[in-house]
């Protein structure tokens, strides 16, 4: 057919120990958008980083337009006009978003190519404007929400005018209306003819956004169907190979003792007068929008930001955090959404990423680590959560990356805290793995522990939560049991600013 951009034909790939691609098929069409799922570690991906260059296939052909091709590196990738946004954020944190966009191609003035400061912006500006997006071309990278430089890395690849662009998980880290956002620039590029694929563990998307899907299990190529004429639960059962069971519903709160107590807890200009309680057994969730203050809250109890007054108390007893040991040490375990700063130590193999938060448990009697305790717990963690790694000598890096969000979630579990807090537990978790984590989430409070929830996700909130508490610009905006809770009543708080408040 005359309108394929890309066929993929026979993929092999193999790395030490793991063989990703098994003679994988793919086609891409002009002006589609074209979802690739499968679970975590299934292969998607890697695929899509043997059409753009990043790795090179062991086998198979490519054809791009109809000629075979070779893309040997990234470059040949882009000078044919295939674009990708990686699942990890790759931006500089120190550039502003103007010479992210442009990073590697900035205009240069006069004889001694001086960066076109002025150009650039302008340039850049030019790109948000066409895409209708909020963003200021001189703010620092470091500076803006996940959601937002999520928003850069889009803009910069699209940026290169591609004829097929591809995205790795893109709405992972937005929420509502940022989807909506994406999703309405995605249906512009398809009009004007662009390839798109869609990689997301978000089922409900596929529906909303895809022309066809296609199914990945174990690196093999599975099928390629028209979305319309599939159901979602026809396209899960394809990508675990079996019908998959009913996700775990919160059980009821048996206690009410306190475990954790927030008072008054602010920060200029980011959170105002945080106050709540936290029970033992209780998973208590906090909804809002990107950006609305919970993760700051999280990171304020964790010590790993300062606050400015407030006092927090842990089994009663006011306790001073100003770093996260001093968190750990009060049994408090912070899960972080931003796995790639805060949540695995890349270049570190599975077992040290896992024991990590607990050294201390497997020190033997000379101060050294106990191996084979050390060992046993991070296999058990690796079992029970079915972490997909060759060995437990992986390095972290290497893993997809639904495995590495898992790798920190064991890290915790192992360390045993009272109190964990989850901030996007299930993002990129692929819907197998997800109710798994909902099970242990359950399995957690059941035994006594208290968690706190975020989540942007808020079919997730009212399926898991005791009682939300719902924040908007860094304040507590409402709060409801799990009975009073629907999406309409958590949306209401959650966008309610303080102007439209008073009034
Ligand atoms: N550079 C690498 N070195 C070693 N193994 C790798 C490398 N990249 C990927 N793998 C392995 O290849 C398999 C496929 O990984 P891939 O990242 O493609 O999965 P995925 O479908 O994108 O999963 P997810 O939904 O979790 O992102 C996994 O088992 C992964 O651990
Ligand atoms: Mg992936």
């Amino acid at each position: 057919m005359s309108d394929v951009l890309v066929l993929m034909k026979g993929i092999e790939k193999t790395f030490p120990g793991v063989h990703a691609l098994k003679n994988c098929d793919f086609q891409l069409r002009a002006g589609e958008v074209h979802a690739l799922v499968g679970e975590n570690g299934a292969g998607k991906s890697t695929l899509m980083k043997v059409l753009t260059g990043v790795y090179t296939k062991d086998a198979g052909h490519i054809l791009y337009k109809g000629q075979e091709v070779e893309i040997p590196n990234p470059k040949a990738a882009q000078d044919l006009g295939i674009a990708i946004i990686h699942q990890e954020l790759h931006l500089m944190p120190h550039l502003t978003v103007a010479q992210n966009i442009f990073i590697g191609r900035e205009p240069r003035k006069g004889a001694r190519f001086v960066l076109d400061e002025k150009q650039i912006n302008k340039d850049a500006q030019d790109l948000l404007d066409m895409m209708h997006l909020d963003l200021d071309p001189k703010a620092r990278v470091a500076d803006l929400t996940v959601a937002k430089q999520q928003m850069v890395e889009i803009v910069r690849a699209l940026s290169f005018n591609s004829e097929v662009l591809i995205m790795d998980e893109p709405t992972s880290m937005l929420t509502g209306t940022e989807i909506d956002e994406l999703f309405r620039i995605i249906r512009e590029l398809r009009s004007r003819g662009v390839g798109i694929v869609h990689i997301s563990h978000r089922m409900e998307e596929l529906k909303q956004i895809s022309d066809r899907v296609t199914v990945m299990r174990d690196g093999r190529y599975i099928a390629t169907v028209d979305t319309h004429a599939v159901t979602i639960d026809k396209i899960i059962s394809m990508m675990v190979g079996q019908e998959i069971y009913e996700t775990a519903r919160s059980l009821p709160l048996e206690t009410n003792k306190v475990v954790l107590e927030v008072k008054s807890l602010s920060r200029a200009g980011v959170l105002k007068d945080i106050s709540f309680q936290l029970h033992r057994g209780e998973i208590l969730s906090f909804a809002g929008l990107v950006g609305a203050g919970r993760t700051e809250v999280a990171r304020s109890i964790f010590g790993a930001d300062p606050f400015d007054s407030g006092q927090i108390l842990v089994h009663g007893n006011e306790v001073q955090i100003r770093t996260p040991n001093d968190a750990v040490k009060y049994g408090i375990g912070y899960l972080s959404e931003d796995r790639r700063r805060y949540g695995v130590m890349p270049t570190m193999d599975v077992e040290t990423n896992i024991v990590a938060a607990a050294l201390d448990k497997f020190l033997g009697s000379f101060g050294w680590v106990n191996k084979a305790s050390s060992r046993f717990a991070a296999e058990a963690q690796v079992n029970d959560l079915r972490i997909r790694t060759p060995s437990l000598e992986q390095r972290v890096r290497y893993l997809s990356g639904g495995n590495q969000q898992k790798v920190v979630m064991a890290k915790w579990l192992v360390r045993d805290c009272d109190i964990l807090i989850c901030d996007e537990p299930t993002r990129g978790i692929d819907v197998g793995a997800k109710s798994e984590i909902y099970k242990l989430l359950n399995d957690l409070a059941g035994s006594g522990k208290a968690i706190i929830m975020i989540s942007s996700e808020l079919p997730e909130i009212l399926r898991m939560s005791h009682r939300i508490i719902v924040m908007c610009e860094g304040q507590i905006t409402g709060e409801l049991t799990a009975a009073e809770a629907t999406q309409e009543r958590i949306l209401q708080y959650a966008t309610r600013r303080e102007s439209i408040a008073r009034n």
